[in-house]
Parts: structure tokens; C-alpha cells; sequence
């Protein structure tokens, strides 16, 4: 048996005596003084104990305090009252009365230290278990570039490769030998950004099918992605660079129908697979005959207008239209191929080119194409 625990301060670790008993219960000066009256030795004892408890820093340490002080085996009140059948009748009623004061005291500022530790801990760092799981942050492709990766996997499949041409150009390569007249508007400074004398910043990524023509024999299956720049006044819905991919398709006996199946396979595949889709006649210098593709308007699918009876209005996305254009196509120039030297009566083709920017603004409903360059992570956080 273990050697009997004093009855004063002695009874527990002198660095109890340092806790802070701030918080202590208002009472505590009232009841030192009822032991002191008892005698000395137990107003010391409940002091300390006292302290220990009150300035227990967590729950874990308060648990350890109680069972030394409290602990119904052998905390040194149970070991105290437990002993006392040996002590004579005058010490036994003044130790009892003393160590039942103690007891239930001591007992009540465990209680309430353990009720401010518990609200503590909840207020602070308790796990909330319902909150939501923290993601680790990765990064990702820039949503234009998912766009260009899902186009090149789509043309790739249908046996398209990739060919890089400069985003800085000859002007030649840019204009002319596209079939662009000497005076087409195009040219002009307030349209285009130059260089130099002969060089631009290309203005689409068609000057690709030159050099590619240029360089290689067809059959030519090539796809042309990249940045382009135009002296635009930038807006919502204009920049000055944006991004484009061209494909070119060059063989014998080349037809409207290739090039209608192509791009209806294209349409299918990034819209959706009943989308209507047609194509109406336009001029490009280096198409004969140009197209453009329109998908039917996503927005108001294809009537014109949103809302109901009296709120219904024309659509914005389409202008009432129903249909929005995605592209711009047609069949390759009989002039563009002599440009590069190649005889229009033996080879035939086709070509198109569309903007990356309203295609991914199209099927995400992102009205403001300034986004797309501005990098803030809470916009490019959600694709
Ligand atoms: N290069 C044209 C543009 O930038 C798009 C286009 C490509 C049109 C191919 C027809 C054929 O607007």
C-alpha cells in the first residue's frame, strides 16, 4: 500500500500552485476561509487542488487532475476518507466534515472547467464532421485549352495532324497568296497589326495551309490551332487576340459533301448529336464556294425568343435569328492552290475555321470574352 497522501498543499504537485486559477468559481475565497476555520492545512489542500483543476489546459490534463484528486479508488480524497476508521473520534468528525467540503467542491470547479473546456474546443478546433472535404489544389488546362485539345482529339480521330505555323507573319502569306486583293479591307492598318513593311501579326490561321502546301506533297489531312490578333476595340464579345483552329483537307476528287460530313461530325461531337445544323453561302477570297456553318441556337433552342407569354423577349444569344454561326468553310481557291504552285485542275480541297473563345463561350454560357485572358483563378476555377 502506498504511502498515505498528506492533508495539506503537500498533497498534490507543487505546479498546480503556478496554474492560473482565474475563472476560479466566485465562491472559492468564502470556502478557503470555512477550511481555514476547520483548520489551516485544508484550506491549503482545496486551494491546490483547486488551482490544478481550474488551470488545467485541456481536457486531457483536467481527465489526468481528476483522477488524482477526485479519482474514486485512489485519488487522495478517496484514500483520505477511506483511512480514517484509525483516527480518534474528535479528528475523525473534523476530517470528514472537511474532506466531504472538498469533495463536493472540488467537484463542482472540475465540472465547470471541464464545461469551458468542451464550449472551447467546439468554438475552436473540433472537427466539424459536416463541413465539406478540402480539396488539394491542382492545377489544370486553361479552359481554352481544353476546348483545342478536345477539337485536335476529335480531328485527330478523323486523321487530321498538327501543324504550327508563326503567329508572326509575312503579309504575303497572311494576305496574298490567300487570294486577299490589294485593297481588301482586311489590309488595312486600322484592321491589322504590323510589324514591319512585310511582316503582321497574323489575323487568322489560315496563312498555316501556305506554308504547309508549301512544304509538303498532299494528300495534306493538317489542322492549324493558334493565337490570332486583330485591331479590334475590345468588349464584351471582341479582343484584340483570341484563338482559332483552321483544318485543310487536300486530295483528288475532293467535295462539298467531304466537307459538309466533316463538319457535321464535328458539330455532333462538341454540340450535341441531334443539334440542326446548316450551311449558307458566304465570301471568303480563299473559299470558292464559302460557307459558314450555323448550329441551331442553344439559348432559346432555335424559336427566337426566351421567356414565357408576356415576359417572353427576343433571344440575345441569337438575335432572334435562331441559328448562330460556328464557322466559316468552304472549297480551297483554285487561286490559292497556283499560289503555291499546285494545278486546281488535279487537286481539290476543302477548309474551315473556327474561334476556340465562341465555342467554349457557347456551350458554358461565359458572356464576356475578356475573361479568358484575364487568369483569375475564380473564373478558371470552374472548368
Ligand atoms: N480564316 C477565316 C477567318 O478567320 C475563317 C475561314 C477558314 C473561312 C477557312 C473559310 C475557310 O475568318
Amino acid at each position: 500500500m502506498s504511502k498515505l497522501p498528506s492533508q495539506g498543499a503537500g498533497a498534490f504537485p507543487e505546479a498546480w500552485e503556478q496554474d492560473s486559477d482565474q475563472g476560479a468559481l466566485p465562491e472559492h475565497g468564502a470556502r478557503t476561509q470555512e477550511l481555514s476555520a476547520i483548520a489551516p492545512h485544508w484550506a491549503a489542500f482545496y486551494a491546490r487542488a483547486a488551482r490544478g483543476l481550474m488551470g488545467a489546459p485541456s481536457l486531457t490534463v483536467l481527465h489526468e487532475r481528476h483522477t488524482v484528486v477526485l479519482g474514486r479508488e485512489s485519488g487522495v480524497i478517496a484514500r483520505l476518507l477511506s483511512d480514517m476508521g484509525s483516527q480518534p473520534a474528535e479528528e475523525k468528525r473534523t476530517r470528514g466534515r472537511a474532506l466531504n467540503l472538498v469533495k463536493r467542491w472540488l467537484t463542482e470547479v472540475h465540472d465547470a472547467r471541464r464545461t469551458a473546456l468542451a464550449a472551447a474546443s467546439e468554438a475552436s478546433d473540433a472537427p466539424d464532421v459536416t463541413l465539406p472535404g478540402r480539396r488539394p489544389w491542382t492545377g489544370r488546362p486553361h479552359v481554352l485549352a481544353q476546348v483545342r485539345d478536345e477539337l485536335l482529339d476529335l480531328f485527330h480521330g478523323l486523321g487530321f495532324s498538327v501543324y504550327t505555323s508563326p503567329e508572326a507573319e509575312l503579309e504575303e502569306y497572311n494576305f496574298g497568296k490567300l487570294n486577299f486583293a490589294p485593297d481588301h479591307p482586311a489590309r488595312d492598318a486600322h484592321d491589322t497589326y504590323f510589324l514591319g513593311q512585310d511582316v503582321v501579326l497574323r489575323t487568322h490561321t489560315s496563312p498555316g495551309w501556305i506554308r504547309a502546301m508549301e512544304e509538303r506533297k498532299p494528300p495534306l489531312r493538317l489542322v492549324f490551332p493558334g493565337r490570332v490578333y486583330r485591331a479590334e476595340a475590345v468588349d464584351a464579345s471582341h479582343m484584340d487576340q483570341f484563338h482559332q483552329i483552321d483544318g485543310l483537307f487536300v486530295d483528288r476528287d475532293v467535295s462539298m459533301a467531304d466537307l459538309k460530313a466533316t463538319l457535321n461530325t464535328f458539330a455532333r461531337a462538341i454540340y450535341r448529336a441531334d443539334l440542326p445544323t446548316r450551311i449558307v453561302p458566304i465570301y471568303f477570297p480563299f473559299v470558292e464556294p464559302g460557307v459558314q456553318m450555323d448550329v441551331q441556337c442553344v439559348t432559346c433552342a432555335g424559336s427566337g425568343r426566351v421567356g414565357e407569354g408576356d415576359e417572353a423577349k427576343r433571344c440575345p444569344v441569337c438575335k432572334g435569328t435562331k441559328w448562330v454561326e460556328v464557322l466559316g468553310a468552304g472549297m480551297v481557291h483554285a487561286n490559292v492552290f497556283r499560289a503555291v504552285g499546285l494545278d486546281p485542275e488535279e487537286w481539290t480541297g476543302f477548309a474551315f475555321g473556327m474561334g476556340l473563345e465562341r465555342i467554349a463561350m457557347g456551350r458554358h454560357g461565359i458572356p464576356e470574352i475578356r475573361l479568358f485572358l484575364e487568369n483569375d483563378l475564380r473564373f478558371l476555377g470552374q472548368f
